[in-house]
């Protein structure tokens, strides 16, 4: 079903030339990564070296053959969480038997200019929020005429990106009538934001208004990053929410708000500035990308790009080019606050940001924390499992063409229950524990992995993997680093240690059901034939397609990797599988663990994962619209990992021109589906807009209060209309 009015606009999206993104997102969003060459250069040990260290092909299959056995043995078996886990984990949103499940019929996918949300029939969508709508005492409704930093910081951010709906009562095991809707806000676009005026732009000498950002526009940017927690309601489950404009729980956290810093690194040299001798205490978080909910309730939130609102200080060069932070940033900050600048007493201002950050919803009064103890990347999130003994255990993408997936187990275990002080503890188990940085190894001759992704003669991209430690009991494991070094150049400890350079690892999510573990890989537009860095290997096995005897080179469409803990979610050993090599199925080198390919719909671009309770896979997509994908709106995809289904993929939305799609909720026992619309048109401008989502206010026609005839990020609900 297609919700659009009569007068949505059917617009063309520019084609771009590199990487997979529209050139605007590339730009605020990862400061041009794509255009850069991989700051990974290290000289790890290559897949195609280690050929001789894999498994034989019998062993291997006796491997799987064991894990499959866990698959069917569901909680049980191996790698599965314990009842404690299962307890906490999942019982908050058991999911089974009261529902009506999901069922739907596959959409077909959208046209790349398709300015409207599609979902299948027998589903509806309405907004939840949008961005500018008032969450705090002192909002005005939303004019998009009259910004200030002051009402945008009263107001639901920018670019959202995670989501969760929590249960309003912390000890609640299903989100009821009554919830906590907490966000990301990633990044902001002030050409679609801004109207251009003199309010907002720099004028030259003659009084033209240029395409400068002022410090008016540069201050409503920081108070539109960060998250947002606001308060929804609804008449009963399955049926849509309102969100609460007034609500004690309602919260903006952006670049003003205090954060605490704490775990190793925290108080030490690397973390202290002018501003703040004690390194602990830290204004702001940025470029907050995916997260993942705790199974003690709390919200956890990825600091991914934080290079690009640096200027580099020079002190550490390696460091600074490893993360790519250079001469200018993307955002221009540092005209309005040296710490972004560089300068003398903020040499580690940047070591500040790249965490992943603690959010406790339900008490408005808490300080949100960095947790030094979870390593320093660009963390595209962080999801948490419990190990049958009760550790936390947090599996984490850092996302970067050519960088690594990351594990954290907690020194301490998790505490049952909602008491006061079982909930302090708990919320301390991510700022002490154990580091790890995953190395793939493949069981197929390197011949075989030719970068078609012909899958190698074995009938599989498989083979095993090792979680090598960084710190472990609070001691280095690298070599001439310190373990707080470990800890905040994360990547150059990575680097020594002989990681397995994966194409952009992103999310990172646990089936409920198996324990298995799910990386997407989005793309690696620099995995191409000849490339320096590294040529395909049987993880990452793409560097080029051939679409009607045109080439195209590097990994353009992702794919997903499967892991299988030998033994305990704390076990540092694994065997792993491509669960899929996405792409348009028409086009040799994609893969769907077998399933046919006629009745799988085209997917590229693998960003966020969830699970429905029923241990399906769901898929959000961000890049599928580049014309080097598909060429297709970005959406949100359903996928069985187990039994006859495993690897049919369905499409259940599409999202509008120019969006991705992030933040996937799936509650099959309610019947709906939560996504955020994030950058809708983004390569418009605020005079010519290339998407009206999900306003939809037709040209000409009066502009109701609160509404924009523009784009605006939005969570989404997609209930049942019958
Ligand atoms: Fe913000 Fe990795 O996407
Ligand atoms: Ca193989
Ligand atoms: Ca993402």
């Amino acid at each position: 079903m297609t919700i659009a009015p009569e007068h949505r606009t059917l617009l063309t999206v520019h084609t771009h030339a590199r990487g997979k993104r529209s050139p605007v997102t590339c730009r605020l969003k990862c400061n041009d990564a794509c255009l850069h060459p991989a700051p990974n250069e290290s000289a790890n040990e290559y897949f195609k070296d280690v050929v001789s260290s894999v498994l034989s092909r019998r062993a291997m299959l006796g491997t799987l053959a064991v894990a499959a056995g866990a698959v069917v043995i569901g909680a049980q078996g191996v790698g599965a969480p314990s009842a404690v886990a299962a307890t906490l984990s999942e019982g908050r949103f058991p999911g089974h038997g009261a529902g009506r499940g999901l069922a739907f019929g596959a959409i077909d996918p959208q046209p790349a200019d398709v300015d409207a949300l599609v979902v299948p029939e027998g589903y509806t969508w309405d907004p939840i929020i949008r961005w500018g709508d008032p969450i705090l005492p002192g909002a005005r409704t939303f004019d998009p005429n009259n910004q200030s930093p002051e009402q945008q910081a009263k107001q639901f951010g920018y670019n959202c990106d995670y989501l969760d709906i929590l249960p309003f009562d912390a000890g609640d095991e299903h989100r009821g009538t009554r919830g906590l809707l907490v966000s990301n806000q990633e990044y902001t676009n002030a050409a679609i934001m801004f109207p251009p005026t003199a309010k907002y732009w720099e004028t030259d000498a003659a009084g033209n208004v240029t395409d400068k950002k002022n410090a008016y526009a540069r201050a409503i940017e920081r108070a539109a990053h960060g998250m947002s927690v606001v308060e929804v309601r609804r008449r009963a489950p399955g049926k849509p929410w309102s969100y609460q404009r007034i609500s004690p729980v309602n919260r903006r956290i952006h670049m003003d708000t205090e954060f605490v810093v704490d775990g190793p690194a925290a108080g030490t040299d690397l973390l202290r500035t002018v501003a703040d001798p004690t390194g602990t205490r830290v204004l702001g978080t940025m470029n907050n990308c995916a997260g993942g909910t705790t199974p003690w309730g709390t919200v956890l939130s990825g600091e991914e790009n934080f290079n690009g609102y640096f200027k580099a200080a020079g002190a550490n060069p390696t460091a600074d080019a490893r993360y790519g932070i250079t001469a200018t940033t993307s955002y221009g900050w540092e005209a309005d606050d040296p710490r972004f600048g560089g300068g003398a007493g903020y040499e580690n201002e940047v070591n500040r940001f790249g965490w992943i950050v603690e959010l406790d919803p339900h008490d408005p009064s808490a300080a949100p924390v960095k947790h030094t103890a979870m390593g320093r990347f660009k963390h595209e999130g962080a999801n948490v499992t419990l190990s049958r003994r009760g550790h936390a255990v947090a599996y984490m993408g850092d996302d970067q063409a050519f960088d690594y997936v990351y594990k954290f187990v907690s020194k301490d275990r998790v505490a049952k229950g909602d008491s006061r002080w079982a909930r302090a503890h708990n919320k301390s188990l991510l700022s002490e524990g154990n580091l790890y940085v995953a190395k793939f190894t493949g069981d197929s001759p390197a011949a075989e992995i030719d970068g078609s992704g012909a899958v190698p003669s074995d009938g599989a991209f498989d083979g095993t993997g090792e979680w090598l430690p960084l710190v472990v009991d609070g001691a280095s494991k690298v070599p001439g680093m310190s373990a707080e070094e470990v800890l905040v150049y994360t990547r150059l400890a990575a680097d020594k240690v002989g990681a397995t350079k994966m194409d952009r690892p992103e999310d990172v999510e646990i089936s409920p059901v198996t324990g298995r573990i799910y990386v997407a890989c989005t793309n690696n537009s620099g995995r191409t034939p000849g490339n320096a860095v590294e040529g395909p290997t049987e993880p990452n096995p793409r560097n080029h397609k051939v679409v009607n005897g045109v080439t195209t080179n590097g990994n353009r469409d992702g794919h997903v990797v499967e892991i299988i803990p030998s033994g305990d979610q704390t076990s540092t050993r694994f065997t792993w599988n491509l669960l899929l090599v996405a792409g348009d199925p028409a086009v040799e080198g994609t893969y769907f663990s077998g399933y046919p390919k006629e009745r799988v719909s085209p997917i590229s671009c693998p960003d966020n994962l969830a699970f429905d309770a029923e241990g399906n896979l769901w898929i959000s997509t961000d890049g599928a619209p580049s014309s080097s994908a598909i060429a297709r709106c970005d959406g949100l995809f359903k996928v069985p990992v187990t039994g006859r289904e495993r690897g049919h993929v369905q499409q259940f939305l599409s999202v509008p021109a120019g969006a991705e799609t992030c933040g996937p909720i799936v509650d099959s026992r309610d019947g709906m589906v939560y996504v955020n619309v994030q950058h809708p048109g983004e390569d418009g401008t605020y005079a010519a807009p290339q998407s009206f989502f999900p306003d939809y206010v037709a040209e000409g026609a009066p502009v109701e209060a609160g509404d924009f005839r523009g784009p605006r990020p939005t969570v989404v609900q997609v209930y049942r209309t019958r």
